[in-house]
This record gives structure tokens, sequence and C-alpha cells, in this order.
């Protein structure tokens, strides 16, 4: 049986994909290149010794993917990681953001129905609880309330995903919300690279520690946390790969439609990250306290009890591991950005 991955030369795409092949997983790639690289699949081929099938396709394209179904007539699961991720940018194109995300899973969940594939793992986020009334956050809690186009199609697709398993009951899908994933793959060679100024914390820290960036911006020491920053539950991505793999061998049981929380059941604030990449690289980190950043919420962490006792499941690298692989990557990226 094969695996077919949408969106997986990205970041958190490309950290499952070594995991499915360490599980001898056969996989099928598919990526439209908008916002990865082609090269990712030298760099897992380094990792893995494997040269995976790729296609670059993009999920709008009904008969290119399409296509992919009928040539691989072995595909069992698909993790759907394919979609624009970018908050900011989804305020100023809210149609190319529901565009992209809804018709992308609509197009995989009608061929998925025609050519009977029938588990499903779909990348959600822990943006669909909005602005939590409390945490921990239990998968039992309500959503809604998403404050940006990017969450709101997130929870629009679990709605999708809700309905569609109403009627199609032989369908086995996985709603995993991720909540904050940093780090990178040990050996350095794969990591975050995003494309421009980077929009997520961990990123802008390894550029301002590398020198790409001057400091770092902290938005708001005026919450009500314990030092005043943000709080958030920062997942490693090879852990929250392992979730995927964890939630595959449990829809191969036929399932159903579970939810399940991917996240450490920590929070750590930004100084507290800030202070945690200081202390495990020896690096300083320059910072100004700057103000709030419009959409964003005090705290979120997860409560990951389901996903441990229902998938066997825990995240165990810790905040320093992923501070130094986080390190390792950037500057390995750095170089090979510098000797091109
Ligand atoms: C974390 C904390 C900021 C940058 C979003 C999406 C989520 C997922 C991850 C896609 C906050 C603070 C940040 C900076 C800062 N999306 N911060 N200075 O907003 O929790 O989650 O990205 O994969 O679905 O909602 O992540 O890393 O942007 O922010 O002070 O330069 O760091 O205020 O408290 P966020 P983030």
């Amino acid at each position: 049986m094969s695996i077919l991955v949408t969106g997986g030369l990205g970041y958190i795409g490309s950290h499952t994909i070594i995991e499915l092949i360490n599980q001898n997983e056969e996989v099928v790639c598919i990526d439209n290149l908008s916002n990865s690289k082609i090269t990712m699949l030298d760099q897992i081929e380094k990792i893995t010794g494997k040269r995976i099938t790729f296609y670059q396709v993009d999920c709008l394209d009904k008969d290119a993917l399409e296509n992919v179904f009928k040539k691989h007539d072995d595909i069992d699961t698909i993790i759907h990681f394919a979609g624009s991720k970018a908050v900011g940018e989804s305020v100023v194109k809210p149609l190319l953001y529901y565009e992209n995300n809804l018709m992308s899973t609509i197009n995989l969940l009608n061929l998925m129905i025609k050519y009977h594939v029938n588990n499903f793992v779909f990348s959600s986020s822990a943006t669909v609880y909005g602005n939590p009334e409390r945490v921990p956050l239990f998968e039992t809690d309500k959503i809604g309330g998403t404050t940006n186009p990017y969450g709101t199609t997130k929870l629009i697709i679990e709605g999708i995903l809700q309905d569609v398993y109403k009627v199609h009951k032989e369908l086995n899908i996985a709603i995993l919300r991720y909540f904050n994933p940093i780090g990178a793959h040990e050996s350095g060679l794969i990591g975050e690279a995003p494309n421009g100024i980077p929009n997520n914390l961990m990123p802008y820290i390894t550029q301002v520690a590398i020198g790409i960036r001057e400091k770092l911006s902290v938005f708001g020491d005026d919450y009500p946390t314990p030092d005043g920053t943000g709080v958030r539950d920062y997942i490693h991505v090879v852990d929250l790969a392992k979730g995927h793999v964890a939630a595959i061998s449990k829809l191969r049981t036929n399932s159903g439609l579970v939810i399940y929380n991917l996240g450490t059941g920590k929070g750590t604030s930004v100084l507290e990250l800030v202070h945690a990449f200081e202390e495990a690289n020896g690096v300083k980190i320059p910072y100004v306290i700057a103000p709030r950043r419009a959409g964003d919420i005090a705290e979120c962490y997860a409560n990951c009890d389901k996903a441990k006792k229902e998938l066997n499941w825990v995240a165990t690298h810790s905040i320093v591991d992923a501070c130094r692989d986080s390190w390792r990557f950037q500057q390995y990226f750095t170089k090979m950005e510098s000797e091109k």
C-alpha cells in the first residue's frame, strides 16, 4: 500500500515523509512548489537513502490530481498538508486562502470517494479554538471564533469532514490539531526556511541568531501571563511527524472520524523560548518589546491525554532539543544559500 502526501516537500510534510520511510511505508508525494523547493527530494534521500515518487501537482488541478490516483491504485491513505498557511497573508488575500485551502481539500475528497481511498489525515490547527476561554485545550472544547481567514479555512474544512463522514461511513478521518511546530531533523539537513520575513517566532529567532535580522520584536509584554509575553505550546516537528504515523495506524483499524491535539501539554512564553535558545546555543538574541500583534491571543496550549491514550503517542523532544535543532538547520541553510 502507498501513502499519498500532499504538500510533502514543506516543513511538516518533509519531516513526516522521513518518519513514514522509517516505518517502511511507500510514499507518493505531490507538491506545487509554491512554498517549498524541489531540492527537498535530495535532502530526504540524503537522510533516508530513498528517492520518493514525486509529482509537481497543484491540488486545484483536478485532472493532474486524478492522474496520480490512476497511476497509483495502491494508495490507501492520504495525508493532506498542502495549503496556504500564513496568518497575516490570509488577512490581505482571503479569497486565495478560501479557494486554495477549501477547493484542494474538496478535490481530494471527491477523488478519495471515487477511487475508494478510505483513510484521510487532515492538517488542522489549534487556531480552530479561537481565543480560548481556558487552557489547556481539550478536543471537546468549543471551536470557532477564528480571527483570520487562514484559521477559518481550517474550521470550515473540519466541518466539511464531519459532514462528508456522515454520509460516507466507510471513511476513516484523523483531524490533527497542531499547536506550534518548531525544531528540525537532527541531521540539520531539513527544517523551517520561510520565504521573506518570518511570521513565526522560532525562524525569526534563528535569523536574529545568524545575523540576518538585527533584533527580535516581542509582540507585547502586557498579557495576563507569568512574564507578560504570549504563551504557546511549542511541539518539536519530529514529534509532530511521529504523531501522523501513529494516527495512520489508528485509521487502519477502521477508527472512523477521530480528532487529536498534537502538542506537548506545556505552555512556553516568548521570553522563555528566547532564553532557552540563548542557553542551548550560547548565542545572544537582542530583542525589543513591541506593541501586541493584531489577532494574537494570550495563551494557548494543549491537553494531549487523548492522543496518549488512543494513539500511544506523546511528544518526547524538549524545548532545548528544538532550539538546538532549529539553530543547526539555520546554520546549514545559510551556508548553503551563501554557496549558491
Ligand atoms: C508565537 C508567539 C507572538 C513572532 C500561528 C498560527 C498557527 C500556526 C503557527 C501555521 C506569539 C510571538 C511571534 C515575532 C513575537 N500556523 N511572536 N515576535 O501566532 O501562535 O500561531 O503560527 O503553521 O496556526 O496561528 O505563532 O510563531 O507567529 O507566534 O513576539 O516576531 O510569538 O506574539 O505570542 P502563532 P507565532
